[in-house]
C-alpha cells in the first residue's frame, strides 16, 4: 500500500462527494465510494488489523504510538491529536496510513499545579475507556486501544477511530447556503438529513439505551462523521450506566440541550428521557439549521445566559411536515413520561422518509451508505 494511492483514491472520493453537493444542492456531501477506494480502504483496514493482532492495544507504550500534528481538537479538559500506532511484529510506524485519534488530558492541566483538576480529568478519560469498551454500534465511535498508565500524572490516553468533521460544523455549512432569508429548509435537505443523520443518532442513542447508558451531553458538537459519512457519536465523558428502573441525581450536560428536570431544581432526579429531550432539540436544529434558544443562549457571548422557562421551545413554523412536528412536540415534552423512547422515534423518522419518497418519486432518494468499513471483525480487539 502506498501512501500516494490512498490519496488518489481519497481525491476521487472527494470529487464524488462534491457531485453529491451539487447534485443534491443541500450541503450534504455524500461518499459515494469509487472502487479504487474501496480497493484501498481494504487495503489499510488487513494493515490496521496486523497492527492490533500483534500490538498489545489496551497497554500501550509511550513508545508505541507517534503523536501528529496539528491538533484535530480541543475540549474542556482533553486535546486530541492523530496518532499513529507501533506495529509490534515489524517495530515499525507506517505513516502512510492514515491516522486515529488519541485523545489525552490537556497539557495546561497535565502542567498545571491543579493536583484536583488533574485527578478529575484522568478519571474522566479513564471512566470514559471503560464505557466504550463495552460498546459497539457502527454509530458509537470506536475505541482502539489505551495506554497502560493508569491515572498517574494525567498520563493515561486513549485511542479512537478518527472523526472527519462533527455535526456542529456541518449545521453551520447548511445555515450558510440556507442563507439569512430564507425561512423553511427545502424539503429533499430535510429528509437526506432525515435519513442521514437523525436515523443513525437515534439507532446509536437505541443501542445506548439498550445497554444502560444514558448519554447525558447529546448535542452537534459530540457528533461525528467518519471519512464514509457515518454517523458517529463520541464523547462519553458524561455517559453514565445506570441500572433499569434507577434513576440519577446532579446536573450534567450542556445548557441549550439540556432537558428540563435536569437545569429545574424542583426535580430531585432524572431518567433515560433526558436524552430524547436533547435529540428533540438537536433534531429541530438539524432540520432547520437554527440554534435552538439563540435568545436565551447566544451563540458567543460573554453575557449569562439567560434562563430558559421549563415549558419554551424552538419555533415550529420553521418545521413543514406534520410528521416530524408530532415528533418534536412529543419527544421534547415536559414531562418525561410523555417523551417518546428511540425505538418509536425511529419507527416514525422511518415512516417520515418512506412517506417523502412515495410523494416525491425515487429520483430523490439518496445513494445508499456504505457501512461503515472500519469496524473491524475481529472480536478481540473490542473486549
Ligand atoms: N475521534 C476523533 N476524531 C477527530 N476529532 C476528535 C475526535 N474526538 C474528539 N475530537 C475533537 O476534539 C474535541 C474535543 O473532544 P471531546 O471528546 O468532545 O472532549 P470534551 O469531553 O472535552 O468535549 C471535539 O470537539 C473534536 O473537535
Ligand atoms: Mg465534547
Amino acid at each position: 500500500m502506498t501512501g500516494l494511492n490512498y490519496s488518489k483514491a481519497r481525491a476521487i472520493q472527494q470529487q464524488n462527494m462534491d457531485f453529491g453537493k451539487n447534485l443534491l444542492s443541500c450541503g450534504f456531501e455524500l461518499a459515494l465510494g469509487s472502487s479504487d477506494f474501496d480497493e484501498e480502504r481494504s487495503r489499510i483496514r488487513t494493515e490496521w488489523e496486523d497492527i492490533f493482532t500483534n500490538t498489545d492495544m489496551y497497554n500501550l507504550k509511550k513508545d508505541e504510538i507517534k503523536i501528529k500534528f496539528p491538533k484535530l481538537g480541543d475540549g474542556s479538559f482533553c486535546s486530541v491529536f492523530p496518532v499513529h500506532v507501533r506495529n509490534g511484529k515489524t517495530k515499525e510506524f507506517n505513516e502512510n496510513l492514515p491516522p486515529f485519534a488519541l485523545k489525552q488530558v490537556s497539557m495546561n492541566i497535565t502542567e498545571g499545579e491543579n493536583e484536583r483538576l488533574l485527578l478529575v480529568a484522568s478519571t474522566d478519560l479513564v471512566h470514559e475507556a471503560q464505557l466504550l469498551r463495552k460498546l459497539q454500534h457502527t454509530n458509537i465511535i470506536e475505541l482502539i486501544g489505551t495506554s497502560d498508565e493508569v491515572i498517574d500524572k494525567g498520563r493515561f490516553f486513549v485511542i479512537l477511530e478518527k472523526l472527519e468533521c462533527t455535526l456542529e460544523s456541518k449545521v453551520e455549512k447548511w445555515a450558510k447556503i440556507r442563507g439569512p432569508f430564507k425561512q423553511i429548509t427545502p424539503k429533499s435537505a430535510v429528509e437526506l438529513r432525515v435519513s442521514l443523520v437523525a436515523i443513525p443518532i437515534a439507532s446509536g442513542l437505541e443501542y445506548l439505551h439498550s445497554k444502560s447508558v444514558m448519554y447525558r451531553d447529546l448535542k452537534p458538537g459530540n457528533i461525528g462523521f467518519d471519512e464514509l459519512g457515518n454517523i458517529k457519536i463520541f464523547d462519553f465523558g458524561l455517559a453514565i450506566e445506570v441500572p433499569k428502573g434507577k434513576r440519577i441525581k446532579g446536573a450534567a450536560g450542556t445548557l441549550r440541550y439540556m432537558a428540563p428536570e435536569i437545569r429545574s431544581k424542583s426535580v430531585e432526579s432524572y431518567g433515560f428521557p433526558v436524552d430524547v429531550y436533547s435529540f428533540a432539540i438537536m433534531l429541530w436544529e438539524i432540520i432547520t439549521s437554527r440554534l435552538p434558544f439563540a435568545k436565551e443562549i447566544p451563540a458567543s457571548s460573554f453575557s449569562e445566559p439567560k434562563e430558559i422557562p421549563d415549558d419554551k421551545r424552538p419555533n415550529l413554523k420553521y418545521v413543514e411536515s406534520k410528521t416530524l412536528a408530532a415528533l418534536l412536540g412529543a419527544c421534547w415534552s415536559v414531562n418525561p413520561d410523555e417523551r417518546w423512547n428511540f425505538e418509536k422515534i425511529i419507527l416514525e423518522l422511518q415512516k417520515y422518509s418512506a412517506e417523502f419518497a412515495l410523494v416525491n418519486g425515487s429520483k430523490m432518494k439518496p445513494p445508499k451508505m456504505k457501512p461503515s468499513s472500519r469496524r473491524l471483525s475481529t472480536s478481540q480487539h473490542i473486549r
